[in-house]
This record gives C-alpha cells, structure tokens and sequence, in this order.
C-alpha cells in the first residue's frame, strides 16, 4: 500500500515536471518559430524535400546573442526567402530529451545551423556558424550562404 502511494507521488512529480519544462512561456528573440525540445526538432531538419531550413542557437545571459538576434528577425517574413524555413532553439528553455546530436554539438552560442536534405551522418548539417565572440561577422558569414542556397 505505502509502496504504491511512493510511486504514485512519485508518477505525480515527474508528470508536473515535464508539464512545467514545456509549458513554460519562452519569448523568441529572432520572432522566429521558437523550438522546445529535441523531438520536434528533429521533424524540422531531418527531411528531404530540398527546402533549406536554418536553426538559430540562442540562450540567456549571452551579449553576443543579443547582437545578432535583432537582425536575424527579418529574414522571415522577406519575400526573397520564402522558400526557407527559419527556427529559434533557446537552448536555456530546451528539452534535450532524447538528447539530439545536432544540439549537443553546439558549445558556444550564438550558433547558426543550416540543413538540406538531412543525412543522418556526423555533418549532417550543410553549414555551421558558430564565431560567438564575432556576431557581425557570423551574421555576414550566414547572410552570404543564405543568398547562396536559399
Ligand atoms: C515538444 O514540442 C512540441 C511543439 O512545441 C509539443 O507539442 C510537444 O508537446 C513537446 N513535447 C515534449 C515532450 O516536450
Ligand atoms: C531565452 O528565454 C528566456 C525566457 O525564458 C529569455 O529571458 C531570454 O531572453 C531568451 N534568450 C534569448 C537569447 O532569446
């Protein structure tokens, strides 16, 4: 009986925990469609219709981050990129659950992810930006590739 009643709290506990990670109200710095966890993650960039996809890697307290959010912004609703599809990770509000290789490899942030027709490989990505303390430079760096391959 108290055996039962332990793992019923317990049951209890670990739902309201994952209730709380992914209903927590996350503002998305770019404007971007904001992405909260691995598994719908995964059904963004793993696909093969030939649409180039860009994942933004955002988190708290990150001054670079800052730098470059603002200007990535716009990139959505211009018409010359209306065949690309543009996502936010706020890594700080992210559930790496099952934990994505994509999202692991990212070790500093502001990072910058694009995909093409996802192989399932170690680069699987086309391209990956990731100059942190340059932000200017890496959003030059993804402008450019972005014309290129959109
Ligand atoms: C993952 O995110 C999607 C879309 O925001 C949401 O519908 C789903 O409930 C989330 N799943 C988990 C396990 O957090
Ligand atoms: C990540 O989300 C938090 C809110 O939960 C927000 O305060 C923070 O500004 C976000 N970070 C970025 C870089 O968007």
């Amino acid at each position: 009986m108290f055996k039962s009643l332990l793992f019923f709290s317990l049951f209890i506990c670990l739902f309201f925990q994952i209730s709380q990670a992914t209903t927590v109200n996350v503002p998305s710095a770019t404007g971007w469609p904001l992405l909260l966890n691995s598994t719908f993650l995964a059904t963004k960039y793993d696909r093969s219709d030939n649409k180039l996809i860009v994942i933004y890697f955002t988190k708290d307290d990150c001054p670079p981050c800052d730098v470059i959010s603002p200007l990535l912004g716009p990139w959505l609703t211009d018409t010359q990129y209306s065949g690309v599809e543009f996502y936010e990770v706020n890594v700080s509000h992210f559930l790496n659950i099952p934990s994505d290789y994509e999202v692991s490899e990212v070790s500093s942030l502001p990072s910058m992810k694009f995909y093409k027709n996802y192989e399932a490989t170690e680069d699987g990505y086309i391209k990956f930006l990731w100059k942190s303390s340059a932000p200017l430079l890496m959003y030059q760096d993804a402008s450019t590739f972005l014309n290129a391959n959109k």
